[in-house]
C-alpha cells in the first residue's frame, strides 16, 4: 500500500494546443511554428541545423499539426474521457496566433478567445482545473518572419500583450499558468521555445542566451501582471529536466557532469526562480565568448517576478564524461550524453529512469524550496489494435507505476510536490518527429503517420489503470 500522496494531488494529464487543436486555418487563427514543420524524422533533422526557412511545402512534405486530432472540434468528447479517469486538472496551451493571429495586433482575435472560453467552461462542467502554458513551441509565424522571434527585444511587449489579454479574459476560470514550455531547451534546440533557428552552429549558444534573457523578462512581467490581475494565481516555469550524472567517480567527468547540469538544468530556474542571474553564469559566458545586451530596468523586473512553483518534464537522466567517442553517445537523448550501462531506452532510444525521477526531485527540492510540479512524463510507444478493439499496453503502465513510485518516495523524502499530468494524455502529434505512431496517451486516437485514420477515439488498458491509480489517490498502482 502506499499512502504517500497528499489530499488533493493533482492528478491529471498534458497537451499542447498545436499538436493535438488541429483546425489550423479556423476561428481566425494565424500560422504559427508548429504548422511549417514537416511529419517524421526529417522534422528533428530540421530542428537541429541552423538555417530553417519557414516554408509550407505540400508537395514535399505531410503537415500533422495541420490537423492534429481535431480537438478543436472533438474537445467535448475529449473532455468527457478525461473526467471519466477522475482528472483533478487539464493541462493545455493557448496557440498565441489563436488570439493575437499574427502576433502584433493591437486588438485580440475575439473567435480564438471564445474557443478557450468554450474549452475551460466544458473543464469546469467536470469538475476539472485548467493548467496552462501559455507559449509551448507555437510563437506566430508572422513574429519569426518579420522580427525574428526571441531574438529581437519587441517580442517582449507584444508577449505582454498577449498575457494581459488571457489573463484579463480568463482570469476567473485559470489558476495555474505557467510562461515558456521548457525554457532551457532553447540551448540545444532554440526553434522550438525561441522561435528561430540559429544563424550559424557558431552563433547558437550567444544567440540562444540573448533569447533567453528576452524571454526571462516577459516571464517576469507576466507572473508580475498575473498576480495583480488574478489574486491567488499560480504561476510557474516549465523546465526540461534531466539529472546529470557523472559516468564513473574519475573527478574530471564529475566536474564535466556537474557544469553540464548547472548551466543546463539550474540557469535558467535560478533566474526564474531565485529573480537573479546564477554565479556560474560569468565564466561560462566567457569562456564561449558570450555578450548578454541587458538592458536599464531589466534585471529590477526579473527580481520582482519569481515564479510561485516549478512546472518540469521527466523523460530521461543524462550521463556525462569529458572525452567521448561518437559510439558512446546516446543517440536518442536529445539533449545528449552518453549510454548509461544500467539503463534501457525507449523505441526512440529515450532511457528510462525512475529513479532518476526521484533524484530529480529530491535536487529539485533542495535547491529551490518551492512547489514542484511535475508537468510531463510517459512512454512514446507504438501500440497495437487487437482484433476485438481493445489495447493491451502493459508497457506503459509499467513505466507509469514505476515512475509514480518514484515520486511517492521523494514525497517522503520531503519533497513538496503537487502534482503529475502525465505527457499526451491522449495520443496527438509527437513534437520531436511529428509521428502520430509515437503514442503517449491513456486514450487511443485512430490517426497515422500517413494522415489516414477515423480519428475515432478508443480507451487502452492504461486508461482504466489510470482512473484506479486517480480514484485511490496513487495507493493502487
Ligand atoms: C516535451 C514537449 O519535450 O516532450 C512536448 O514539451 C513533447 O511538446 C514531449 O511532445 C514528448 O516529446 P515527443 O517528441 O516524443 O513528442
Amino acid at each position: 500500500m502506499n499512502r504517500k500522496f497528499p489530499e488533493g494531488f493533482l492528478w491529471g494529464g498534458a497537451t499542447a494546443a498545436n499538436q493535438l487543436e488541429g483546425a489550423y486555418q479556423e476561428g481566425g487563427k494565424g500560422l504559427n511554428l508548429a504548422d511549417v514543420l514537416p511529419g517524421g524524422k526529417v522534422r528533428l533533422e530540421l530542428l537541429m541545423k541552423p538555417g530553417f526557412n519557414y516554408e509550407i511545402d505540400q508537395d514535399k512534405y505531410h503537415y500533422p499539426n495541420h490537423e492534429g486530432i481535431d480537438f478543436y472540434h472533438r474537445y467535448k468528447e475529449d473532455i468527457a474521457l478525461f473526467a471519466e479517469m477522475g482528472f483533478k486538472v487539464f493541462r493545455l496551451s493557448i496557440a498565441w496566433s489563436r488570439i493575437f493571429p499574427r502576433g502584433d495586433e493591437e486588438t485580440p482575435n475575439e473567435e480564438g478567445l471564445a474557443f478557450y472560453d468554450r474549452v475551460f467552461d466544458e473543464l469546469h462542467k467536470h469538475g476539472i482545473e485548467p493548467v496552462v502554458t501559455i507559449s509551448h513551441y507555437e510563437t506566430p509565424l508572422h513574429l519569426i518572419k518579420e522580427y525574428g522571434a526571441w531574438k529581437n527585444r519587441k517580442l517582449i511587449g507584444f508577449f505582454e500583450r498577449y498575457v494581459r489579454t488571457i489573463f484579463d479574459r480568463y482570469k476567473n476560470k485559470v489558476k495555474y499558468w505557467m510562461t515558456f514550455n521548457e525554457i532551457n531547451g532553447a540551448t540545444h534546440f532554440p526553434l522550438f521555445g525561441l522561435g528561430f533557428s540559429a544563424s550559424s552552429e557558431e552563433a547558437r549558444l550567444q544567440e540562444s542566451f540573448q533569447g533567453l534573457h528576452h524571454q526571462f523578462v516577459a516571464s517576469a512581467l507576466a507572473v508580475k501582471i498575473g498576480h495583480e490581475i488574478i489574486p491567488g494565481s499560480q504561476i510557474g516555469c516549465m523546465l526540461v529536466y534531466a539529472p546529470v550524472y557523472a559516468y564513473d567517480s574519475n573527478p574530471e567527468n564529475v566536474m564535466y557532469a556537474l557544469k553540464e547540469e548547472q548551466i543546463f538544468n539550474y540557469y535558467c530556474g535560478d533566474v526564474q526562480v531565485r529573480g537573479e542571474y546564477p554565479a556560474f553564469a560569468k565564466r561560462y559566458f566567457k569562456e564561449n565568448g558570450i555578450k548578454l545586451d541587458i538592458q536599464e530596468g531589466d534585471l529590477e523586473i526579473i527580481k520582482e517576478g519569481t515564479v510561485d512553483y516549478i512546472g518540469f518534464s521527466y523523460y530521461m537522466s543524462r550521463t556525462e564524461k569529458k572525452e567521448k567517442t561518437n559510439e558512446e553517445n546516446a543517440s536518442g537523448n536529445i539533449i545528449g550524453g552518453v549510454k548509461n550501462p544500467f539503463l534501457k531506452a525507449s523505441d526512440w532510444g529515450w532511457e528510462i529512469d525512475p529513479e532518476g525521477l526521484r533524484i530529480s526531485l529530491n535536487k529539485l527540492y533542495d535547491r529551490y524550496q518551492v512547489p514542484l510540479f511535475i508537468v510531463e512524463n510517459g512512454l512514446g510507444a507504438k501500440d497495437k489494435v487487437e482484433e476485438d478493439g481493445s489495447i493491451n499496453d502493459d508497457y506503459r503502465i509499467d513505466y507509469l507505476r514505476d515512475h509514480i513510485k518514484a515520486m511517492g518516495e521523494a514525497i517522503e523524502d520531503g519533497v513538496n510536490l503537487i502534482g503529475y499530468t502525465p505527457w499526451g494524455c491522449i495520443d496527438l502529434v509527437s513534437a520531436s518527429t511529428g509521428e502520430m505512431s509515437k503514442r503517449y496517451g491513456f486514450i487511443y486516437v485512430d490517426r497515422h503517420d500517413d494522415g489516414s485514420g477515423t480519428l475515432e477515439r478508443s480507451r487502452k488498458k492504461s486508461f482504466y489503470w489510470y482512473k484506479d491509480v486517480i480514484a485511490t489517490n496513487g495507493e493502487q498502482l
